[in-house]
């Protein structure tokens, strides 16, 4: 209820107490009772005198008699008016009685709504001063601070065009490495590595009768204007990319001559010097020579007889001697699409046991019967040679032998191909593929693992034969297992953990391969599948992936940060002209208990890790759940310090319960506590339409502790009415347009929101204050999860038994938790709209529903858990919320159908079961009576 003023009310009360009202009022009704009845007796004993009077004269004369009767009818109307006036009296006086009972309810009610109000103010004070304290301990580490924050280092470029210097040797040149061959000083920590791409039309360096693939140069002009470090002015550069293949013979030179017929290398060095940025060396220059269509190694180590200078090399094909380490670059063919989804590519990952056990499909051709450019045998001796070839005859024997044994495991060796290869341009005794790319694909869906051979020759680290093959098995989801596997290295070798995607067998045990392959179980299988697909999605699929990728190796080489990821910029819906009306939230606060300070807003640290996040977890970022690519303000993942740091030496920004002594309710509730450093969240609302809604659900947000801000997405093309009432609720509340209306923008990563935690709900979730609180307790403890309250889980469809069913039935397992009411760490928003396939975010758009399944495969993709639910108080309301909804039978129907749609994109289904729900401490536990429960309610 609204009180106008609690001064006047105080006053009256003291006075109430005072003169003991209560008392008064007994004495009056008392008096006022008795008066009456006292009147009463009196009267009646006048009249009772009278009639004995007209009884002791009965002999009196007629006239006489006349007389008296006339008096006494006089006297008995005289009384009967009497009696009248004495009952309407007592009438007023019983109306008066029952209106000072009113009264002396209505006041007792008003000393009940007073105590309330006390207790209310008692816990605003305890709040406050909760609050001086929080600020009190915040001003002190600032004033502890010593030093202060380091200014951002100017952003360090070389300004300058490299200078000539003169060339360098042949050997220096072959003996190349980062700190001999590489200028550091075009490179520092904060240029943000510009990278500038020679324009391959305006400074062709091939030789006549060689071109350069059309399709990759355009490609490759048009991929590396996405990638942010590409810059345009030379002056800035890090580096120089320099494109020169794939070397394709001009066609017109085919028809004439099946060789060429200058006998020319495909790349001309006169034309490297030539280059304007060139140096006389080549210092910092990256020549990229990516094969595309000839898979053959001829089109090979095109760089073998140039020179190349300083210059780091990349491409599939590298001797073992020419290849200089943590220098050139291995990379893998550019087979797939320029770029955009590639889900489609990839096979279903399930069942992890496929047909075959192992498959091999290939043709070798024991006389090359061109060798125009290819060598043989460049560096090894002859005797070694040979007896590379006889252990090539024993592994063909011993495979043979392997698929004719009787074993309940099949193999599909082809050793022939029909019909038979035409590869003209084979490495000696090298495999050829046979078939077509969809044939050779329909085997590799079918296979659990699939055999590829090292080059026989074993002068070769890598060929682009062996990339490829290794390309075609990962997209399949068949799993290499590379029987020469300690002779070569697959690409980016420097940060990609392949022996978590392939098997590496050397040639010499092939003996045991059966046994090895058999010996692995389902969950292992599924891993190397699952790594599989992330290293081909994220780095060999397409031309987009590869050249990002190889311009974050060399990144990744020198510690230089990637650029910041990109935010979304929040348009408020309100300018200059058009300003909200607030006025001071009022209404139900809910504050029955005191469940935190309030403390002026507080953004999340950002960007702390910048130079150290790829040294210390380098390893995580690229072969696990991050983004090499890019850098984030905060991850889920960030590592935590041991519990005594906050005691010893790294106090700053650590609020221990009770300075680290602990407690228990009272105390909890004063500070955060926990493993993290001091934080608060964010509030992220999605409306439509439903103004009212809007606004209660914002004035319910007055008074919560930890709350940073608001940012309310304006999914409506309608602006909000200009008469709205905004409630003021004492933290800034964000009105963000939308570009349209569409349930993606539920994730925006806005650049309002300045915290890690984000709590995500519906305009009309009701959640009460201490359930938001318990809620973003847990999700610090689980900060790479979601976290929250409507759970529902996937059921199998037990009608179709090939399909999955979405469930909001009362379950005591779950597999989701609904983001109209749950927190969830802000890098998700990012990977919601980086990483997910456009594919995802459409079918949201097509049905204007399953975000939130949406966002529960893509975390429990990344974590490999479930959700957290937590508990909610047993009146957890939430009108309109899922739950209604999802009444509505086509609402039910598409939730469906995105699970068994997502279950195709993800290649398997990442949702996993939980039977888990997260509770206060002491809840249900009996506790002494001086102390408190974490939470009065749950
Ligand atoms: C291929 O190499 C052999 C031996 O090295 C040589 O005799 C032959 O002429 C070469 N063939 C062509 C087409 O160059
Ligand atoms: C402010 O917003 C209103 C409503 O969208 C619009 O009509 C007006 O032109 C805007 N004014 C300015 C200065 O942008
Ligand atoms: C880290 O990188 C971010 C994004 O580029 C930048 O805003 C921030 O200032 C950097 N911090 C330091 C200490 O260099
Ligand atoms: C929920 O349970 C009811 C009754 O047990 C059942 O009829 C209904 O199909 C269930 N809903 C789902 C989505 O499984």
């Amino acid at each position: 209820m609204v009180l106008p003023s609690i001064e006047p009310r105080q006053n009256y009360c003291q006075w109430l107490i005072n003169v003991k009202l209560s008392r008064i009022v007994v004495m009056v009704l008392t008096i006022l009772i008795l008066t009456p009845l006292i009147t009463h007796f009196y009267l009646s004993k006048v009249e009772r005198s009278a009639n004995s009077v007209s009884h002791s004269h009965v002999d009196l004369p007629e006239d006489l008699a006349d007389l008296r009767e006339v008096d006494l009818r006089v006297g008995v109307e005289e009384l009967v008016r009497i009696r009248g006036s004495v009952l309407s009296e007592l009438r007023n006086i019983e109306k008066k009685r029952q209106q000072f009972k009113q009264e002396l309810q209505s006041y007792s009610k008003n000393i009940e709504d007073l105590k309330l109000e006390l207790a209310h103010q008692q816990t605003n004070l305890n709040r406050l001063k909760m609050s001086v304290e929080q600020a009190e301990v915040a001003m002190h580490e600032a004033l502890q601070q010593n030093t202060p924050d380091l200014a951002l280092p100017q952003r360090l470029l070389p300004n300058e065009l490299p200078p000539k210097l003169p060339a360098i040797s042949k050997e220096r040149s072959r003996n190349c490495r980062m700190f001999s061959c590489f200028d550091h000083s075009r490179c520092s920590l904060t240029s943000g590595f510009p990278v500038y791409l020679y324009d391959p039309d305006q400074h062709p360096v091939m030789n006549d009768g060689w071109d350069v693939d059309g399709f990759l140069k355009t490609t490759l002009k048009q991929v590396l204007g996405y990638n942010p470090h590409l810059t345009q002015n030379p002056t800035d550069a890090c580096i120089f990319l320099v494109l020169v293949g794939e070397a394709l013979k001009d066609t017109d030179d085919v028809t004439e001559n099946i060789g060429n017929h200058l006998n020319l290398p495909p790349l001309d060095s006169k034309a490297l010097q030539r280059l304007p940025y060139w140096g006389g060396d080549g210092r910092n220059h990256v020549l990229l020579n990516l094969a595309r269509r000839d898979l053959s190694a001829t089109s090979g180590d095109i760089f073998s007889d140039i020179d190349t200078g300083r210059a780091i090399l990349v491409q599939s094909t590298f001797y073992h001697d020419y290849f200089r380490p943590n220098f050139d670059l291995i990379v893998s063919p550019v087979l797939g699409p320029p770029g955009g989804d590639v889900w489609q590519e990839c096979a279903y990952m399930l069942p992890s046991r496929r047909k075959y056990l192992l498959s091999f499909q290939g043709e070798m051709k024991s006389t090359p019967k061109s060798n125009t450019t290819s060598k043989q045998f460049l560096f090894t001796d002859a005797q070694l040679e040979k007896e590379n070839v006889e252990l090539n005859n024993y592994i063909l024997q011993h495979l043979k032998n392997l698929a004719t044994t009787h074993t309940s495991d099949k193999f599909l060796f082809n050793f022939e191909c029909v019909p038979a290869s035409d590869d003209t341009t084979l490495l000696p005794f090298d495999w050829a593929l046979c078939g077509t790319d969809s044939s050779r694909r329909g085997i590799l869906k079918d296979s659990t693992f699939v055999l590829i051979f090292a080059p026989t020759s074993t002068d070769y680290l890598s060929t682009t034969l062996l990339q490829a093959r290794v390309y075609e098995a990962l997209r399949s989801g068949a799993i290499p297992l590379i029987l020469g596997g300690d002779q070569i290295q697959l690409a980016y070798h420097e940060v990609i953990q392949w022996r978590r995607v392939a098997i590496f067998l050397p040639k010499a045990r092939v003996t045991e391969l059966h046994f090895l392959l058999r010996t692995i179980p389902d969950e292992d299988i599924m891993l190397f599948r699952k790594q599989g697909r992330l290293v081909w999605e994220r780095y060999l699929a397409s031309v987009q992936s590869t050249l990002d990728t190889i311009v974050a190796v060399l990144r990744d080489r020198l510690n230089i940060p990637a650029l910041p990821a990109d935010t979304v910029a929040g348009i408020s819906v309100f300018n200059e002209t058009f300003q909200p009306i607030l006025v001071p939230a009022v209404g139900d606060v809910e504050q029955e208990e005191s469940l935190g300070p309030l403390e002026p807003p507080y953004n999340s640290l950002a960007f702390r890790r910048n130079y150290s996040l790829g040294l210390t977890q380098g390893h995580e970022i690229w072969n696990d759940w991050g983004d090499p690519f890019r850098l984030y303000a905060a991850l889920p993942t960030d590592p935590i310090l041991p519990s005594d740091a906050k005691f010893i030496g790294s106090e700053r920004g650590f609020r221990p319960i009770a300075s680290g002594a602990g407690g228990s309710g009272k105390e909890f509730s004063e500070a955060l506590g926990g493993n993290s450093p001091r934080e608060q969240f964010t509030i992220l609302l999605l409306t439509y339409e439903r103004e009212q809604v809007l606004l209660d659900s914002i004035a319910r947000l007055r008074g919560l502790p930890y709350l940073n801000s608001v940012v309310v997405i304006w999914n409506s093309p309608r602006l909000p009415s200009a008469d709205l009432r905004w409630p003021d609720i004492g933290v800034t509340v964000h009105i963000i347009k939308a570009a349209r209306n569409s349930l993606n923008n539920r994730f925006l990563p806005l650049d309002n929101l300045q915290t890690e935690a984000i709590l995500s709900v519906d305009d009309d979730a009701h959640l009460r204050h201490d359930e938001i609180l318990f809620g973003f307790r847990v999700w610090r403890e689980h900060r790479d999860r979601i976290v929250g309250f409507p759970g529902r889980f996937h059921a199998w469809d037990l009608n179709t038994k090939n399909s999955w069913l979405y469930n909001s039935n009362y379950s005591c397992e779950l597999s989701m938790v609904l983001t109209g009411a749950s927190f969830l760490h802000r890098h998700y928003l990012h990977l919601y709209w980086k990483w997910l396939p456009q594919a995802v975010r459409d079918k949201v758009d097509e049905y204007m529903n399953c975000e939130d399944i949406a966002m529960n495969f893509l975390v429990s993709h990344i974590t490999q858990k479930p959700p957290v639910k937590v508990t909610s108080r047993w009146t957890f309301r939430c009108p309109g919320c899922p739950q209604s909804l999802s009444e509505d039978d086509t609402h039910f129907q598409e939730r469906h159908k995105c699970i068994n749609y997502f279950t195709q994109v993800f290649g398997y289904t990442p949702l996993l079961n939980t039977q888990y729900r997260a509770d206060s401490i002491l809840f249900k536990t009996r506790i002494p009576h001086d102390k408190q429960k974490c939470f009065k309610f749950i």
